[in-house]
């Protein structure tokens, strides 16, 4: 491959190294917060990536100092063929970290194939421990499947984070049973402020659950609580309690307070570019493959697109070509 080695680099001076690869826009649930109730328009198969064309480019991302990759959806698990596609990117020279964000349902099998293949970590989205508010937020009743899946991740030692979208009369009672789970297991509970990314185009929770009000439902419970030092390109805020087994955070998804140090490239099912989860798309990938642009073409491409970054959320928003609000759904971008 031709690659003048230079890691990726964007107008603000911003190493890119992550990859958020999603592989699917499908998926076996229908959380309110992501997806309508009838689903969305899913893309036919012709016009996803195909997994050679994402092997390729994850090649190409790698010569350019990528070095770890998120596989997310949809649902990665509803596409066939994922374990050995994901066992091609482990092998790819220069990937250190591959890790999965996933619902749970489909994942229960497939923990040990995940541990074997060096993944290290893996996010589960996991919003209630309740069965009843499970099935109402996700409009399926999996909850059983899902907590199988937990405790197999657990038990093979993956590291586990569990995400939870925070939503004003929808779970705010189950903030502190999730955050309960960290007296007794080794887990990450990430608590999300909710992203108007639901496939319609509009916020179902009040914005008062933001950050700070997560913080302080958390301290209610918790006076001991304190703060962890977080990671360089980390997007939650971390917290501990003295005495628990694992960690809490909190991710400020719609204030956007971790922008500065976004170190995040996304590429969408279909293959479309993206610098930043609030753009609409900055470059059509699988065009520029299925024209036979060149590796060196590719990589010039990818340089291009970052050089025009937006510095954040904010401004990646603005930007969009498509006006009106920020509607498509979190599984057709890949969160
Ligand atoms: N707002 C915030 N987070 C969301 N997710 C999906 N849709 C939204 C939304 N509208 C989260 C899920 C999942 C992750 C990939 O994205 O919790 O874990
Ligand atoms: Fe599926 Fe994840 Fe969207 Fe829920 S949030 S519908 S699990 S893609």
């Amino acid at each position: 491959m031709i690659s003048n080695g230079a890691t990726l680099l964007d107008n603000h001076g911003r190493p890119v190294n992550y990859l958020r690869l999603a592989v699917t826009d499908r998926c076996n649930l229908r959380c309110f917060y992501c997806m309508p109730e009838e689903g969305i328009k899913y893309l036919p198969k012709s016009a996803l990536l195909t997994y050679e064309e994402m092997e390729r480019l994850v090649r190409i991302l790698a010569g350019m100092g990528v070095n770890k990759v998120r596989i997310t959806g949809g649902e990665p698990f509803v596409r066939n063929g994922l374990l050995p596609f994901m066992e091609r990117i482990a092998g790819i020279a220069g990937i250190e970290d591959l890790n999965l964000t996933t619902n749970g349902v489909l994942t229960f099998p497939y923990v040990k194939e995940l541990k074997a293949m060096g993944v290290r970590s893996v996010n589960l989205s996991l919003d209630t421990l309740d069965r009843a508010r499970f099935r109402v937020m996700t409009r399926r009743d999996e909850l059983p499947a899902v907590l199988k899946t937990f405790h197999q991740l657990l038990d093979s030692g993956i590291e586990v984070k569990l995400n939870m979208v925070v939503m004003e009369n929808k779970n705010t009672q189950d903030i502190l049973p999730m955050a309960q789970l960290t007296e007794i297991y080794p887990v990450s509970v990430r608590f999300i402020e909710e992203m108007p990314f639901n496939g319609e185009g509009v916020r179902f929770g009040q914005f008062t659950w933001n950050y700070r009000r997560i913080l302080e439902e958390l301290i209610t419970h918790y006076p001991a609580i304190n703060k962890l030092a977080d990671g360089a390109n980390a997007t939650a805020y971390g917290y501990g309690v003295p005495g628990h087994k694992g960690t809490m955070g909190i991710i400020a998804a719609y204030s956007r307070s971790f922008c500065g140090t976004c170190n995040r490239i996304r590429i969408t099912a279909q293959g479309i570019l993206k610098t930043c989860l609030y753009d609409d798309g900055v470059l059509d990938l699988r065009k520029l493959l299925r024209d036979g642009a060149s590796d060196g073409q590719l990589e010039g491409a990818f340089r291009g697109a970052f050089r025009s970054r937006a510095k954040d959320g904010f401004e990646a928003e603005a930007h969009r070509l498509s006006q009106g609000p920020v509607s498509e759904s979190m599984s057709t971008i890949g969160g």
